[in-house]
Parts: C-alpha cells; structure tokens; sequence
C-alpha cells in the first residue's frame, strides 16, 4: 500500500490557502494510503517562537487536523517533536545534503532576506538546515507520496536528491518519495496582492481568509478583493491574478475547473460573492467540528498519544536501517 506523509507547521492561523492547497487532499488520502501527517513543531522553532504560544498552537493544530476531517483511526496523527527520530534521521541527512544545495532554496532566502541586509549572518542555522529535517519527516516513514502546496515543491525534488545520494553511497536504504501537487489551488494568492501567496505571515489581515473565520468577516473579505483593472472575466494568472484567484478558489471549493467558471461570469462582483458562499459552505462543519473538539481535551490528548505511538514504531525501524547503512556501530 503506498505510504503518504505531509506535515503543517503549528503557527499562525491556518487559512484557505493550507486548506485547499493541502489539507484537503489530506482528508482524501487517508482513504485510499497508508497515511501520516504531523504538527511540524521542530519546523516551527527554526524562528523564534514563544513557548506559551507554541504549545497552544500545537494543540489547536492538531485539533484543526480532525476538524478538517482527518480520522485518527484511519491515519497516524502526531506531533512531530513526540517523535525524537526525525531530528535523528535529520543530522544523518545534514551529513549528506550539501551546503551549496541548501543555500540554493527559495525559502531560505526569501525569509533570510526579509530580515534585512544583515538577515542571512542572523537567521538561525535551522532555519538554513530545515530542508534535511523535512527530507527526515518524509523518508523516515519510507513516504511513496507527500501531498503539499506548490511552494514545498523545491523541498521535495532535494528530498529526493538527498535520498537517491544517500542510497548510492550507502547502498538501497531510503524509498524515493513523489510530490502530490494538487490541479487547482496549488498556490491561493492573497487576495489583497494577489502576486503573493497567502500566508500565516502575511502583513494584510484582510487578504487572508482563516479556516475558523466568521462567514460575516469572509464574506467581507471576498467583496474588498483586489480584482484587476480592466472588467472581464478570464483565467490568466499574468494578465489578472486578482480574478484567476478568486476563479480558483471557486473552483477548487466546488470541484470544478476555473477557466470553465470563467465564461459564467461577466462582472466581478457576482463572482466575488460565489466565491464567498461556496468557501463559507465548505468551512462550516470544519468550524463546528473544531469547537467539538476543543471543549473535550482528554479525547485530544488521547489521540496525540495515540499517534506518537504508531508514528515511532514505524520511525525507529527506519533510522536503524539508515544507521546500520552508514555504519555506526550496533548497540549489542
Ligand atoms: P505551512 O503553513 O507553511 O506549514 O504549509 C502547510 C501546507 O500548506 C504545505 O503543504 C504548503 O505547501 C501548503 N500551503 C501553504 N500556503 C499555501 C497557499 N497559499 N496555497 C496553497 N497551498 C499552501
Ligand atoms: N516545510 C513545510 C511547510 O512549510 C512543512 C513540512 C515540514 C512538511 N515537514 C514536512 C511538509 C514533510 C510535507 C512533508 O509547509
């Protein structure tokens, strides 16, 4: 049965872009693989992050993972630190990966640069060796399939270098994993620029649409969206990125492909309002499950240890097979 690992990290809200980009393919996976997924905890701190606030956006994040649909009996669920063989595997893997290679990854520099000229000398060495703890996540579970948004792309194709590497110096030891990147809504733009993706760090509030936002505020936030200057309706994210969003997030909630939506409307602001309706009628029983969840702690907590569980008996047979590839000496 093939094996699917993804992981999300527990900071900020999660909004519709982590929904549609990921989580949902999430809930469709589960009934069709062997899946895993985890709070990337040990992602998180790559910025500074206070501890209060760490713990509780584990915990709310791993009730947001049911909430959206994800049974705990179906899949493993399980915060990643709960699991210490993933920063294991990790430094075998930052002893593989090159330098050249991580300095390479949009992400780094993207989020090193945005701390100003001095960023790269300041950022944390994590931040910079996050590729080898993600590639860890994945190929500790011998992961065929990792489900995740466009922008995680460059971080699997390293994944696979890192495996194929180590699986030639070592000999066979690591499963060669695929991205699953989803047709629509790869990438949910903000919709106040809707150059840029929308993010858990985005300076616009109103670009972003939380999964637990009120209907009133989404509503709202779809109706102040950046469209474009002139005042057709067609799918080219060049020339129109504000319309070619909302086009595919309409389509995306309601299973249909955006350029055919496009020749359904002819004025924006009946597509801003679609697009709404049909985000708001997919966020709904998500919302209503979280606050089910949140008001039983013990059920939580359950769950969570639960995943830890069967995350680490499969986890522990990996990093002793890497172990034993690279030649450390067995403990007899
Ligand atoms: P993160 O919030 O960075 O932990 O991302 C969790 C998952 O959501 C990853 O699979 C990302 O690729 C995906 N994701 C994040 N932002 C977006 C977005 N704007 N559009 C589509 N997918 C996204
Ligand atoms: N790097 C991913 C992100 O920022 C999160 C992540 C960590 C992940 N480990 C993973 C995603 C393993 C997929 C598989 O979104």
């Amino acid at each position: 049965m093939t094996r699917v690992l993804s992981g999300i990290q527990p900071t900020g809200e999660i909004h519709l872009g982590n929904y549609l980009g990921a989580l949902r393919q999430w809930t469709v996976d589960q009934h069709e693989h062997d899946s895993f997924y985890c709070a990337v905890d040990l992602h998180a701190v790559t910025v500074p992050q206070a501890p209060e606030e760490l713990r509780s956006k584990t915990l709310e994040t791993m009730a947001t993972l049911v909430a959206v649909g994800l049974d705990p009996e179906i899949c493993t669920l399980f915060v990643q630190s709960h699991v210490p063989f993933h920063t294991e595997l990790s430094w075998l893997l930052e002893c593989t990966v090159s330098f050249g290679e991580l300095r390479r990854m949009t992400q780094f520099k993207d989020k090193s640069t945005k701390q100003g000229d001095a960023g790269q000398e300041q950022v944390s060495a994590g931040l910079f060796t996050y590729p080898a703890l993600m590639a860890a996540d994945i190929l500790i579970y011998d992961a065929d399939r990792v489900p995740v948004g466009d922008d995680q792309r460059q971080h699997l194709e390293l994944t696979r270098d890192i495996a194929e590497r180590f699986n030639s110096r070592y000999g066979e030891t690591l499963i060669i994993p695929s991205a699953a990147i989803p047709k629509v809504a790869a990438r949910v733009m903000d919709l106040q620029e809707p150059k840029n993706k929308m993010s858990k760090s985005s300076e616009s509030a109103n670009g972003t649409i939380g999964i637990f936002e009120d209907p009133t505020s989404i509503a709202k936030k779809f109706k102040r969206a950046v469209t474009d200057s002139s005042n057709d309706v067609s799918f080219d994210f060049e020339t129109k990125p504000g319309v070619s969003n909302l086009l595919s997030i309409l389509g995306a909630a309601t299973n249909s492909e955006p350029d055919k939506l496009a020749d359904k409307y002819t004025q924006y602001g009946p597509l801003k309002a679609d697009a709404a309706d049909a985000v708001i009628e997919v966020l709904t029983p998500v919302q209503q499950r979280r606050s089910e969840l949140l008001a039983d702690p013990a059920e939580l907590d359950r769950i969570i240890a639960r995943g830890a569980e069967k995350a680490s008996e499969v986890a522990a047979v990996t990093v002793e097979r890497a172990k034993t590839a690279m030649g450390f000496l067995p403990l007899k």
